[in-house]
């Protein structure tokens, strides 16, 4: 391991001993588990067209709806199967070791609360692809039931408390994100004393503002990603790499 890396490692290591940490995710973290992201080569927005997926689109027509429902047909099938890998472990263990405040997730995975990180201690603030709900009263189903409609190649009812649209409880373009999550997630990143970035590429608001609320409140920023970020440049320190590696090798650290 180059001696530049590992400096940079126990530096991480050191500042995580202190605690204090909120974790804000992206889909970076789940590549190891199987699971595309959205902007990288092969990414889900290279193979289908984010303006396809925005709630407009979702409620123009029941023709967009099968399209839609298909869509997660596939989702939910390669998505079931996909366990947390060493970075989502790396991070329960460090909410074992006192270190976690919160995990701001902008992932419907899944994976943190898999791998064990508390519930109320995940932020969900694109909602979850695990729950459906109608888009008029609130009411939820289960997504095992909706899923095995769809296997049975038959059409997705609307809601039967109030005749509303079901739609996976995930955040689409256009649909606004839940908002005591989002306000709780915004506090927890201004009252942080070190907010970790993990496998984001920081480009969609306002979940990628929120890394940006602890740097103006004057805290320690790190980044962990494959690719540059828009904040490297206002980072204390980034990592050029892969989550599980860097993340498995600053806890063996501490
Ligand atoms: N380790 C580190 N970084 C990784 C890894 C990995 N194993 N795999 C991918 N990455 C990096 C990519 O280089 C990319 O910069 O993670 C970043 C993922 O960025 P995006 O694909 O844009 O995902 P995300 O930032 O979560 O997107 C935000 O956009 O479409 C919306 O709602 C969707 O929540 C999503 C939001």
């Amino acid at each position: 391991m180059g001696t530049e890396r590992e400096t940079k490692l126990k530096k991480l290591a050191h500042w995580l001993k202190d605690g204090g940490i909120v974790v804000f995710t992206g889909a970076g973290i789940s590549t190891e588990s199987g699971l595309s992201d959205f902007r990288s080569p092969g990414g889900i927005w290279e193979r289908f067209n984010p303006a396809d997926f925005t709630l407009q689109k979702f409620n123009s027509s029941a023709e967009r709806r099968r399209k839609y429902w298909a869509f997660y047909r596939e989702n939910w099938k390669v998505s079931r199967g996909a366990k947390p890998n060493r970075a989502h472990l790396a991070l329960a263990e460090l909410e074992k070791m006192g270190k976690i405040n919160a995990i701001v997730t902008q992932n419907i995975d899944g994976l943190h609360q898999a791998a064990g990180s508390s519930p109320e201690k995940v932020y969900e603030i694109h909602g979850t692809m695990w729950e459906v709900s109608c888009l008029s009263c609130g009411d939820t189903t289960p997504w095992e039931e909706i899923y095995k409609i769809l296997e049975e190649d038959k059409e997705v009812e609307n809601c039967h408390q109030c005749g509303g649209l079901l739609k996976p409880a995930t955040v689409s373009f256009g649909q606004s994100l839940p908002a005591g999550v989002l306000a709780e997630a915004q506090r927890q990143c201004g009252s942080c004393d070190l907010l970790l970035c993990i496998g984001s590429s920081l480009a969609v608001y306002p979940a990628a503002g929120l890394p940006e609320i602890a740097k103006n409140a004057g805290k320690k920023l790190v980044i962990i990603n494959r690719e540059p970020t828009p904040l490297d440049g206002v980072a204390d320190l980034t990592f050029r790499g892969e989550a599980g590696e860097v993340m498995s090798q600053v806890l063996e650290l501490m």
